[in-house]
């Protein structure tokens, strides 16, 4: 997602002098306060940058990370081992991860890392090549889907259309557009906008808001097609 036209920014810690740092182009501002982009460190940015699955699934790491800083918490007390006490905070509530199939798929691995034997619905959603308009095919979501906090899967966010559709989906299932947190590797500026705007309680977390889309709605500079390259490539 690196393009020298983009907004540039220099990398590295605070301690390190201008001269010593990099330049790249970083994630477009986006001016939402229900979108949250990733840090935009030289890590993240390096992880960007190269190639690719392993890459990607560090990525998704990383938002999985994010994401679940954004769950409630709980006052929790615990005695450690040398007997003093520490006042800590626990998770509030049940998860369960939804993925938009296919590319969707390649963060479960990533969730299931982080949150043991976490439960995994799936939605198939193809964007038509010709139209870019989605289609759904199948959906596949937990009995008690509406009782639980929903992070919603899918690495490419081009025109929102996708994701639009999987958000009727859970919201039609009894799930509260508050308890959905959609972890996203990159989005076009044009589709996380009417997105935030549309869905102004849901979250985006999100690593990188690239600079646009082309005449094929695809993310541009983007990665291509991320399905294909994960999966077949
Ligand atoms: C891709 C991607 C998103 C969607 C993004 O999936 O994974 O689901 O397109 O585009 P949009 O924001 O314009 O809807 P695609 O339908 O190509 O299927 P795939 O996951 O099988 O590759
Ligand atoms: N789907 C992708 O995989 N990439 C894009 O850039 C757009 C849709």
């Amino acid at each position: 997602a690196i393009d020298s036209t983009g907004p540039a920014h220099c990398l590295g810690p605070d301690y390190r002098p201008e001269e010593q740092k990099p330049t790249a182009t970083v994630s477009t501002e986006i001016k939402y306060n229900n979108v949250h982009i990733l840090p935009q460190t030289a890590q993240l940015i390096a992880l960007l940058t190269a190639d690719f699955i392993f890459y990607s699934n560090r990525i998704i790491r990383l938002l999985v990370e994010e994401g679940l800083n954004h769950l409630p918490t709980i006052e929790r007390t615990v005695t450690t081992p040398v007997g003093r006490s520490y006042a800590g905070v626990q998770f509030q509530g049940k998860i369960c991860g939804v993925s938009i199939m296919r590319a969707g798929e390649a963060m479960e691995q990533g969730l299931r890392d982080c949150c043991r034997s976490v439960r995994i619905g799936k939605i198939l959603i193809q964007r038509d090549e010709d139209t870019c308009k989605p289609k759904l095919f199948y959906d596949k979501l937990p009995d008690d889907i509406a009782d639980r906090w929903v992070l919603l899967l899918d690495p490419m966010f081009a025109t929102g259309g996708s994701a639009t559709m999987a958000v009727d989906v859970l919201k039609s299932r009894g799930v509260p557009e508050d308890r959905i947190l959609f972890l996203n590797l990159i989005a076009s500026p044009e589709g996380v906008t009417s997105f935030a705007k549309r869905f102004p309680k849901l979250r985006v977390v999100t690593a990188f808001v690239d600079q646009g889309l082309d005449a094929k709605n695809y993310i541009v500079p983007g990665l291509g097609d991320f399905g294909d390259r994960f999966y077949t490539l």
